[in-house]
């Protein structure tokens, strides 16, 4: 796993945006696995400004969101619907039609969990995948014991999750129970993975996820069987690493490599 410091939430957002453009840029039809809350709002208002000032071209970029609360109409301020359009897909000229978040008001979940894995197989698969991460670990809704091979299914929130979402709801008790998510093993399909995260509150859930062992209890350490993932932490979420000075030196080595300077350097 890669992973990078940045000093902070600006430095975060500002990396990430750059891996996600180079990929549109590299493959204007590439599929984008997204994810909603906090922490992704500073990548998604870069990709914003890249669209407008360098015509950053999403026409034909085919997006498929982590998940969405169940009972939520995508047309509720909450819905994670109105999240992405609000802060992301209103603002670019992406085809409203390659844009898919899932249904939180599918009638029949079994049938819709399965039609929503089959949408993104038809896609060819999701080559970059964005990630937040939960304070107890969890990627998506995918919430401590859930399967590694979990697939996209509905899911029980956590009373943690709950707590931490409550924000953008008013009280715990309108944070919807239930969600529908992509699962452990859906994401892992996914070609590269970027794991973001910001903040002290994450510290532990990062060093878990990258130095601990591969468990269900934190489901994000599963991205440690992924050939392919980039961790962005800030300073603050980063600080329970271990190796983090060793995370640095392989960064300044890449950054000598891609300059050609390596040799001098030794
Ligand atoms: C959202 C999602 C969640 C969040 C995680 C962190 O689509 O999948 O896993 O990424 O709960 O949320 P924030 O960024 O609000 O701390």
């Amino acid at each position: 796993m890669r992973v990078i410091v940045e000093r902070d939430l600006d430095g975060v957002s500002r990396t990430a945006a750059q891996f996600v453009a180079t990929l549109v840029r590299r493959k204007p039809t590439c599929v984008l696995g997204l994810a909603t809350g906090s922490t992704p709002l500073g990548m998604y208002a870069e990709l914003v400004r890249l669209h407008r000032e360098e015509r950053l071209d999403f026409s034909r970029v085919v997006t498929f969101n982590l998940d969405e609360y169940v009972g939520l109409d995508a047309s509720h301020p909450q819905s994670y619907r109105t999240f992405m359009q609000r802060n992301l897909f209103d603002h670019l000229n992406i085809d409203h039609r390659n844009t898919h978040v899932p249904d939180g008001r599918a009638l029949d979940f079994d049938v819709y969990c399965e039609r929503y894995e089959r949408m993104i197989r038809d896609e060819g698969g999701v080559d970059l995948q964005v990630l937040g991460i939960g304070t107890d670990g969890h990627i998506a809704f995918n919430e401590p014991g859930s399967s590694l091979g979990s697939r996209t299914r509905l899911k029980t929130l956590t009373n943690e999750t709950i707590r931490d979402n409550a924000r953008f709801f008013g009280s715990e008790a309108d944070v919807p129970r239930l969600a529908i998510t992509m699962g452990v093993g859906t994401i892992l399909e996914s070609r590269q993975c970027l794991l973001l995260a910001s903040g002290e509150h994450k510290a532990k859930a990062i060093r878990d996820t990258v130095e601990g062992p591969v468990t269900a209890q934190v489901t994000a350490s599963a991205l440690q069987l992924h050939r392919d993932v980039i961790t962005v932490v800030d300073e603050e979420a980063g600080r329970l690493l271990e190796r983090r000075s060793y995370y640095r030196e392989v960064e300044q080595a890449q950054t000598l490599l891609r300059s050609g300077r390596f040799g001098q350097a030794q």
